[in-house]
């Protein structure tokens, strides 16, 4: 039996700021960010947005009646949580109309969340085969202005339902993976940003990427016509492919596959996905039974490879148009404009039409809309 992605889209904020413009207001050579980090525009989230929102805003443009019957598991990752207790899941219920016989639940282990995720789906859907899971990869990624990690800031979500017989994708049930007690990122309770040791996040992204790529390369034998990152920023995907290779095939689509990441910036479980969706929607050259190889890391630190083979017809199940229509009518804030936002000294609301955003919190507890 075939199981993978059935369905994918994703969702970003309304505002960007253009990196140019931040290199320049913080007195730094634009090159750099622009070719040195491979990136040009960042995501700025909204006062009346958070992960819910987002995640709900990736689903809607997935999920149908028929499919409403079938999810019956519920995977929310995400490290930007908004509760300690309850899975940030449960609040798209009411949005989503989820049926409530229905298990719900938030993973954590930084960016790598969304990869366990399709994996615990995968086994869901082996052993119930008529259910459908969907996995939301949302976040909001922020280290503070004026710190090195600003440039590689962002926020977005990805939704995608897991489904036997899939439209787009199968995914293999096989992966090479490694787990390591690493101090390059993490984000202790109540602190708002993460302490951050970029150096050793990016030896370590590079040093895992290699044990993984290597192990499952050799125990799979498996040929790639293009491979997908976790994008924290566009150089370091590109470090890692061609630290493997050279095949200008893949250098070509590797570059295809940061077509969104480069504008929205790092969305933390979702980068990985987002990666694939800029593949997919903006390659004209593969097909089906192509396969694509996956890297998924979380600083922490995990890193896990895994593939796919590319399903008939895939490309009629894309949701190009309205991806493009997310980016396009966003609207660019200045530099002074995003810091009185980020300190919330100016309130800067979603500008997209017919999206849900966060209405009110009252006691801890938070209410959605639609606008
Ligand atoms: N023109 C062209 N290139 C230039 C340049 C110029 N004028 N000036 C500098 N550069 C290049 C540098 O040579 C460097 O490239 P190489 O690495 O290829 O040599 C690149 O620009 C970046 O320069 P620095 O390394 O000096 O940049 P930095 O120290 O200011 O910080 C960073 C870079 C570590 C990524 C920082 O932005 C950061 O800490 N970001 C957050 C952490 C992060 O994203 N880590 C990634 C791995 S962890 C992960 O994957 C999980 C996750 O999502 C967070």
């Amino acid at each position: 039996m075939k199981i993978g992605i059935d369905k994918i889209a994703f969702y970003a904020p309304s505002y960007y700021i253009s990196l140019e413009d931040l290199a320049n207001a913080r007195g730094i050579d634009p090159n750099k960010y622009l070719i040195g980090l491979g990136q040009r525009n960042t995501a700025i989230i909204e006062s009346n947005q958070d992960v819910v929102t987002l995640a709900a805003n990736a689903a809607i443009q997935i999920i149908a009646e028929e499919d409403l019957q079938k999810i019956d598991l519920v995977l929310f990752a995400s490290e930007s949580s908004i509760d300690e207790s309850k899975a940030a899941g449960l609040y798209l219920k009411p949005i989503l109309k989820l049926k409530s016989q229905c298990r719900i639940v938030e993973l954590k282990q930084a960016c790598y969340s969304s990869a366990i995720a399709l994996q615990f789906a995968l086994n869901h859907v082996q052993m119930y085969r008529e259910s459908k899971v969907l996995i939301l990869a949302s976040d909001i990624a922020k280290y503070g202005t004026q710190t090195a990690g600003e440039p590689t800031q962002g926020a977005g979500a990805v939704a995608m339902l897991i489904s036997q017989d899939p439209k787009i994708m199968e995914i293999h049930q096989n992966a090479s993976y490694i787990s390591e007690d690493v101090n390059d990122f993490f984000r202790p309770t109540n602190h708002a940003v993460p302490i951050v040791d970029g150096k050793l996040s990016t030896e370590t992204y590079l040093r895992f990427f290699q044990t993984v790529y290597n192990e499952y390369t050799e125990k799979t034998k498996m040929e790639y016509d293009a491979i997908c990152f976790h994008m924290p920023f566009a150089k370091l995907g590109y470090k890692a492919l061609t630290s493997a290779t050279q095949d200008e095939n893949l250098l070509n689509r590797y570059s295809i596959s940061k077509y969104y990441n480069q504008d929205i910036g790092n969305i933390y479980t979702g980068s990985l996905f987002l990666s694939l969706i800029s593949l997919l929607e903006n390659d004209l050259t593969l097909k089906s039974n192509d396969t694509i190889g996956f890297f998924a890391y979380g600083s922490g630190a995990t890193g896990e490879f895994f593939s796919g083979r590319l399903q008939e017809n895939y490309q009629q199940y894309l949701n190009k148009e309205n991806h493009e229509k997310i980016v396009q009518t966003r609207h660019q804030l200045t530099i002074s404009q995003y810091e009185s936002l980020y300190n919330q000294q100016q309130q800067f609301q979603n500008v997209h039409q017919n999206v849900f955003v966060l209405e009110n919190i009252e006691n801890g507890i938070r209410t959605y809309k639609k606008v």
